[in-house]
């Protein structure tokens, strides 16, 4: 069998990531975080789509030399096609498009939620690949959902918020308590040092599978003005312990859904992916329940676990050897189904 490179773009959201595979091992995979959007407390389409256009030609000439390949080495290019911002979308597959027509190159179309499932096949030493079927939790700034993946192309949405994703959970409590965008990663720091049982946040009561977290966000809202009348510094004084209370209600309510999910599929082979997935607490209860309930968990390197290209990439590789291309003709998507 002939080697096959693939060159992989994502530009769906707030970051731009360029990568180069080699069947499914990794190359390179770079990626540009667009920190413009900190100072907004979230992700404004209009500046993160110009600054796509801007990072887009050093990214993936960074993704090229990193991975010690020229283009005319490469055997496709693979894109974001959806979900995401359309803006942001259209930088990355006008870019796609323009390089493969001039390389001559197939061109491949990637659904980027099922790339973050897919992200588990990336051969990487030290991590193992689930085996069909297995349930995959994908929890991101903008996704929340639980799929079931009968095959590499076949899988189903069986649970999803019906609001906001887990990820704007972490980000919207960081916000309340005065902490900067994107909040998630520093409500883990803090967490670590703090009492989980503190404070007791009620868990919302959604039916099956679904998921909801805006009425978490509220709750704490209210809490947290409560106590501040009482005492102006009471974020300050207890920053820890809010911090591991609110982590550790997210991750019941998760927990309480894979419980079930895992319950009605009779599935317990368990992989995570999406940004929120490098959370500490979360890796710490899915180890530990692997052990408690016999699961078996998966949780990709981080790196392939935020946005990324490399998990483009990876879906890419898979489209190339069933030949599943697409004409310069094929349209973004800002939604998209599984
Ligand atoms: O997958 P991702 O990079 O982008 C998309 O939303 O698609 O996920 C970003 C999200 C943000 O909401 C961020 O706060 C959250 O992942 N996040 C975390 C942690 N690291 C990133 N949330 C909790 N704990 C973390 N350690
Ligand atoms: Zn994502």
């Amino acid at each position: 069998n002939p080697e096959v490179f693939i060159l992989a773009i994502e530009s769906s959201c707030d970051d731009t990531a360029a990568a180069v595979l080699q069947n499914d091992k990794v190359l390179s995979n770079v990626v540009a975080n667009q920190l413009i959007h900190t100072q907004y407390g979230g992700v404004v389409p209009e500046l993160a789509s110009r600054a796509h256009q801007q990072n887009i030609v050093p990214v993936v000439a960074a993704a090229l030399k990193n991975a010690n390949i020229k283009k005319q080495q490469l055997s496709a290019i693979a894109f974001t096609q959806g979900p995401g911002l359309m803006g942001s979308l259209l930088v990355g597959s006008s870019f796609a498009k323009s390089l493969a027509l001039a390389l001559g190159i197939p061109l491949i179309a990637v659904n980027h939620m099922q790339a973050h499932v897919l992200a588990h096949f990336i051969t990487e030493d030290g991590y193992e690949k689930p085996t069909f079927p297995f349930l995959a939790l994908t929890i991101s700034g903008g996704h929340t959902q639980i799929i079931k993946v009968t095959d590499f192309f076949d899988m189903t949405v069986i649970g999803e918020t019906t609001d906001d994703a887990v990820g704007e959970a972490f980000d919207k409590s960081a916000k309340i308590l005065g902490l900067p965008y994107p909040g998630g990663p520093l409500i883990d720091k803090y967490a670590q040092l703090g009492n989980p049982k503190a404070f007791t946040f009620t868990k919302p009561k959604v039916p099956g599978l679904n998921f909801s977290f805006s009425g978490l966000k509220t709750a704490i809202l209210y809490f947290i003005q409560k106590k501040k009348l009482e005492n102006p510094a009471f974020v300050d004084e207890n920053l820890n312990d809010i911090c591991a209370s609110i982590q550790y209600t997210i991750i019941e309510i998760l927990m309480d859904k894979l419980k079930l999910a895992v319950k009605e599929t009779g599935i317990t082979q368990i992989a995570i992916g999406g940004g929120v997935s490098a959370n500490s607490g979360i890796r710490n209860t899915l180890k530990t329940a692997e052990n408690r309930y016999g699961w078996k968990t998966f949780i990709p390197k981080f790196e392939y676990t935020t946005d990324n290209a490399a998990m483009i990439g990876i879906v890419g590789y898979q489209k190339f050897l069933t030949r599943t291309f697409e004409t310069s003709a094929v349209v973004s998507r800002a939604r998209i189904q599984l």
